[in-house]
């Protein structure tokens, strides 16, 4: 037991840890202009860009020098960069990839949710074009395009560049009246379906809002705003985001948990029940009160609620249901367990005469003890799973700790020598059947040491 618990803590703080990039969950914030946050990534005020090496570099088409001076600001976010650069009643703004990912598209939105803000989206197509499309989505679902935007932006191709480990895709749009602006950004690595700007998107592998100071004056250690990798003096200057954390969003809290009861439901009550069987079946009737209980009474409020977290985690992240292995294996999983909550009631309940008159164990006996191991067994690959590749799928924030890989080890190691060693106590169990059965009453009741313990009929129970 308290094996399970720690492959529980275990694996729910390497969830919430998450080290490796594991501070890359969207919205939380990254932000910038003076954003009293300390995941503020970057601004262009930052004392911590190195000294200015030489006059004047060009970035993008601008020389940077023409740039001192003129409002603009950049944030940089785990994956992209967003610079905007204030000209005269229009705003400039780039998105540059930080090559962290192959670059599928990226995006802007004005305001601070996901639901209800007007986005710009910009992908490039093999054909060397880039496609601009402006939409909005009402909730966290794929956005589509909106026709009459409140802002119309103006892709600009001249200035984007798609070469290099750091493409960037720039905009015009009318300026408004924002000074401290609101934007959320996201960043998806498969490139759309085609150039159409009502192209099919693949969710982003990471999205999140952060903020702009459209009122900052740029200085020679800012970033620039047109090409925001590197500082205005011209070095480049990484974005200091790894290490950040930023908080799980409402989904993302939902799989926590639906990780943590699905643990604990299928690796550590389940085991238990069938290991309380194995162990003490030929030594304590008890062992079978237990096993119902725990298998039933206590998995059960445990593993419904987990399981339903997991298709209520897929819904709330606005994501198709039952579209991967892990999410398939679960339902299967889930179905096998009904099932074999209802075989075991069954051959409780009912029992032929082959073993309630001659004790011999009818195959729906074996059946149910191998289900319920075959459960088990499956349970630790889908727990596997789970971790290792659907929760970076399907939240983009990295790899969670290898102790979570160390204790999954340990536990499907020590789970089945625990229970196939457990089988040495199966001689035992068939003499005691064979003593009960009714050529062998008469000596069974001088030998209190091979009394039968396997009771489970309701008589006995
Ligand atoms: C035996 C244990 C588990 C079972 C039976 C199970 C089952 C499921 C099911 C049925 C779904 C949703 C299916 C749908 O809506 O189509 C799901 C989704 C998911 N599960 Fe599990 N799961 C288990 C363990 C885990 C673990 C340990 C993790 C680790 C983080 C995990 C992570 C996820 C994730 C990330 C999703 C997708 C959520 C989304 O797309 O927003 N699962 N699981
Ligand atoms: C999904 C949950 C369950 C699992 C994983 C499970 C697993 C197992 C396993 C592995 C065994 C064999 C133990 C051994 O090595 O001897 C067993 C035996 C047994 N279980 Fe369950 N069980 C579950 C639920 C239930 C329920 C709800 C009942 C109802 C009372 C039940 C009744 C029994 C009985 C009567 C036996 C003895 C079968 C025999 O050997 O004749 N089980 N169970």
């Amino acid at each position: 037991m308290r094996g399970a618990l720690l492959l529980l803590g275990v694996g729910a703080s390497a969830v919430l840890a998450s080290p490796q990039g594991g501070g890359y969950g969207g919205y939380g914030g990254y932000g910038g202009g003076g954003d009293d946050d300390h995941r503020t990534s970057t601004t262009p005020t930052s004392t911590t860009a190195p000294p200015q090496t030489s006059g004047t570099t060009t970035t993008g088409n601008v020389s940077s020098s023409v740039l001192l001076g003129m409002n603009g600001d950049t944030v940089c976010t785990p994956y992209l960069c967003v610079g905007a650069l204030v000209n005269g009643t229009t705003v400039q703004y780039t998105l540059q990839s930080l090559g962290k990912a192959d670059l599928g598209w990226m995006a802007m939105g004005f305001g601070q949710t996901m639901a209800n803000s007007p986005m710009v989206i910009m992908w490039p197509n093999a054909d060397g074009s880039v496609t601009l499309s402006q939409r909005q989505a009402s909730a966290e679902v794929m956005p589509t395009v909106v026709p009459t935007p409140p802002r119309i932006a103006t892709k600009q191709p001249a200035l984007s560049s798609l070469t290099g480990s750091n493409p960037k895709l720039v905009y015009t749009i009318p300026a408004n009246t924002d000074t401290q602006q609101g934007i959320i950004w996201a960043f998806g690595s498969q490139r759309p379906s085609s150039a159409a700007e009502d192209a099919t998107l693949l969710q982003h592998v990471l999205s999140g809002p952060t903020k702009l100071n459209l009122g900052n004056t740029l200085a020679a250690d800012s970033r620039d705003p047109t090409n925001p990798i590197s500082s205005l003096s011209g070095s480049d200057t990484p974005p200091p985001s790894a290490g950040v954390s930023t908080p799980l969003l409402p989904y993302q809290k939902m799989i926590v948990a639906h990780a943590i009861l699905c643990v604990v439901g299928f690796l550590a009550i389940l085991p238990a029940g069938a290991l309380l069987a194995r162990w003490l079946r030929t030594f304590n009737p008890i062992w079978f009160k237990g096993h119902h209980l725990l298998q039933l009474f206590i998995s059960l409020p445990i593993i419904v609620p987990g399981v339903a977290l997991g298709f209520a985690a897929v819904h709330k992240a606005g994501a198709e249901h039952l579209s991967d292995d892990h999410m398939k294996w679960g339902l299967g999983i889930f179905v096998l367990y009904i099932i074999q909550l209802m075989v075991g009631e069954f051959i409780h309940t009912i029992k032929p005469k082959s073993w309630s008159v001659d004790k011999r164990r009818p195959p729906q006996n074996y059946f149910h003890a191998i289900l319920g191991l075959l459960i088990i067994a499956l349970a630790f690959y889908q727990v596997r799973t789970g971790y290792k590749t659907e929760w970076p799928k399907q939240t983009g924030r990295g790899e969670i700790s290898n102790a979570a890989n160390i204790v999954w080890y340990v536990w499907v190691v020590l789970i089945p020598v625990l229970y196939f060693g457990g089988l040495v106590f199966l001689r035992r169990q068939y003499k005691q059947e064979r003593m009960t059965r009714p050529k062998h009453r008469d000596e069974t009741s001088e030998s209190e040491e091979m009394r039968p313990r396997y009771r489970d009929s309701p008589d006995h129970s």
